[in-house]
């Protein structure tokens, strides 16, 4: 066999895999192969090239919509996943692990050749793009979805400042998106990347988290569950509050910095650890990012300061500084969790992805009439995905008796 027939004969039995793994994406997709809601529709996706992608990717072709996908990070895609959707299922893949950044946007250039009529994105790589240099598209163009909380942010200042062209759902900002996904998801993906490339013991360890939105929250969790010792780093006195009384020791980058065995940074902001943070940092600490850029450790400022670098392990560059200080950085700072692993399991972005394709029926059937700004997902699909989700794990809900609903419908009883 050759290596391209074994690299899509894997990629196949991976999705395959996912697939086992994601029963409320898969009951859309059934439905969807009757009833074909998307019949025609061009949907260009920006996604990151996994066995869970390619599995949406396949249920909005069995919705009847023709899909191109491009990779939403340089390091995040999955070779054989690429090589199993062209060659296999036949769906337009412009995507390659490690490519530069000029191929990366070539290859978003070739996904908007196809004249989407939605886009999905994560990050609003593309949507930024169509914005650019391919204005004569958006005409054309009926709504798109965003999958991160980067993303969203994004397109939230473009909203603000009034250039956003055409409506954009926030599939982020689903319940069963993030408080799942962003959460369990990353923080069970994070620290699978930090120990696929370090086979690093966190027990015992001091572990600094920068950013306790849900993914922070995710990551302290799951490193306290390994018996690590964490730090939280937060700017926002609210967040940083529910971390101290969530149990945790907070302080500021600075004293942190000092202290850490292993950092990670989950901020979606710029130079969290920054030229001084790393000049304070122990000889042996390693450092990765789980947020969406890899704009949050200064590695330009490290190789600058650095008097050698080399590739110690897979994934894991050292950072040799003057004073004989050794800093590892894992996966070039990219999203850890798809540098160095595979992503969030199947089992989480099924609520995801399914909130992604029921968005789009409810764009294309529903019709609705929506102005170029950045619009919630419907509350009916987040209740339909938790509903799909628990019947799937065969979880039995309670429901209320009608006495319950017209005592909760009413404001006449109070204290008996
Ligand atoms: N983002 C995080 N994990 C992912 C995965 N497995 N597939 C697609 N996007 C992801």
């Amino acid at each position: 066999m050759t290596e391209e027939q074994n690299l899509r004969e894997k990629g196949q039995r991976r999705i395959e895999w996912a697939k086992s793994r994601m029963p409320v994406l898969s009951s859309i997709a059934q439905r969807w192969r009757s009833e074909t809601p998307l019949q025609g529709i061009r949907i260009a996706a920006c996604l990151h090239v996994t066995t869970e992608t390619a599995n949406l990717v396949l249920t909005l072709k069995d919705g009847g919509a023709e899909v191109v996908l491009t990779a939403s990070n340089p390091l995040s895609t999955q070779d054989d996943v690429v090589a199993a959707l062209n060659q296999v299922y036949g769906v337009k893949t412009y995507a390659r692990r490690g490519v530069d950044s000029q191929t990366y946007y070539g290859h978003i250039r070739h996904a908007l050749e196809m004249q989407p009529q939605i886009t999905m994105d994560d990050g609003a790589d593309l949507v930024n793009l169509l914005h650019s240099e391919r204005r004569d598209l958006i005409p054309g163009v009926l709504a798109g979805t965003e999958e991160t909380t980067t993303g969203v942010i994004r397109l939230k200042a473009m909203e603000k400042d009034g250039v956003l062209a055409y409506p954009i759902i926030a599939v982020n900002d689903a319940l069963t998106k993030h408080m799942f996904d962003n959460r369990y998801g990353t923080g069970q993906s994070t620290i699978d990347g930090i120990l696929r490339a370090t086979n690093q013991l966190i027990a015992g360890s001091v572990f600094v988290v920068a950013g306790y939105g849900w993914c922070g929250r995710g990551v302290a969790q799951r490193a306290r569950g390994m018996g690590a010792n964490v730090i939280v780093v937060e700017t926002d006195p609210l967040r940083a509050l529910e971390a101290v009384m969530d149990g945790y020791r907070v302080t500021a980058m600075p004293e942190a910095a000092r202290e850490g065995d292993i950092f990670v940074t989950v901020t979606g902001n710029i130079n969290v650890i920054d030229r001084q943070h790393l000049l304070l940092m122990k000889d042996g600490a390693i450092l990765a990012n789980a947020g969406h850029f890899n704009v949050e450790i200064n590695i330009k400022a490290l190789a600058e300061m650095a008097s050698s670098r080399q590739t110690v392990r897979e994934n894991v560059e050292e950072f040799r500084l003057g004073d004989g200080q050794r800093l590892y950085v894992i996966g070039e700072g990219r999203l850890v969790n798809l540098a160095a692993a595979e992503g969030h399991p199947a089992h989480v972005m099924d609520m995801s992805f399914a909130n992604q394709a029921l968005t789009c029926e409810w764009l294309i059937r529903g019709k609705p009439s929506l102005e170029k700004k950045v619009y919630p997902v419907p509350a009916e699909i987040d209740a339909l995905v938790a509903r799909l989700k628990l019947e799937s794990m065969g979880i039995k809900l309670q429901e209320l008796t009608p006495e319950q609903k017209d005592y909760l419908a009413s404001y006449s009883l109070g204290t008996e």
